[in-house]
């Protein structure tokens, strides 16, 4: 499939909060970032996500309905971002990456950072796209003002964090039904 450009995208959100710098990195690579487009679907999101973990594919019309709602709810002030990188060659997807913004009270109503869902193609690991979407999600939610960026990851990915600048901090705790 030829390379679609994002001006004939309906995006998730604005494009040009991603930093540019990221796809003059990855131009030489034929690779773009960009937001979650709402025909990612045919692109290969479901399958992206399944490097990561078990994912039943919904379907496109429902994974449309969940798409329109995350546009929606950033109609009024951003807060859920979903980035992705394009093969310019195939038009397909190989990475993806989430950071949602919490509003609190506390800290004179700060905001903090949830990083979630990462996920590069297993056939794309390894060529540094993982480092492109923290660096591109750090920094979105640096620009909304976040003032911490929260992230879990098994132990084995500690290590590709830390090459990120993230470090140990606490204990996770989860309960899964
Ligand atoms: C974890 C994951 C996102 C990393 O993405 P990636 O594109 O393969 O990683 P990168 O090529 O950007 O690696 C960046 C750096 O981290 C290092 N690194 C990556 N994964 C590592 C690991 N498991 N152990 C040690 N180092 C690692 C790389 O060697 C590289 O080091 P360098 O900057 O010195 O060259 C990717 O492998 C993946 O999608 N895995 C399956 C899903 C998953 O576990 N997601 C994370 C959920 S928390």
């Amino acid at each position: 499939m030829p390379f679609t450009e994002d001006t004939a995208l309906e995006l998730a959100f604005d494009a040009a909060l991603l930093p540019a710098s990221l796809n003059d990195k990855l131009a030489k690579h034929d690779l773009h970032i960009r937001p979650l487009a709402s025909t990612d679907y045919a692109r290969g999101h479901i399958r992206v996500l399944a490097s990561l973990t078990s994912v039943q594919d919904p379907g496109e019309e429902p994974w449309k309905a969940r798409f329109a709602e995350l546009a929606h709810s950033n109609a009024s002030a951003t807060k859920y971002f979903v980035v992705v990188i394009v093969s310019k060659q195939t038009d397909e997807l190989v990475a993806t990456g989430t950071v949602f913004l919490e509003p609190k009270f506390l800290r004179n109503l700060a905001t903090a950072a949830h990083i979630e869902d990462i996920a590069v193609d297993k056939s794309m690991q390894g060529k540094g796209l993982g480092k492109v979407l923290i660096e591109a999600l750090t920094t979105l939610s640096e620009n909304a003002g976040a003032y911490k960026m929260l992230l879990d990851c098994s132990d084995d990915n500690v290590p590709f964090y830390t090459k990120c600048g993230y470090e140990t901090k606490g204990v996770y705790m989860a309960k899964y039904k």
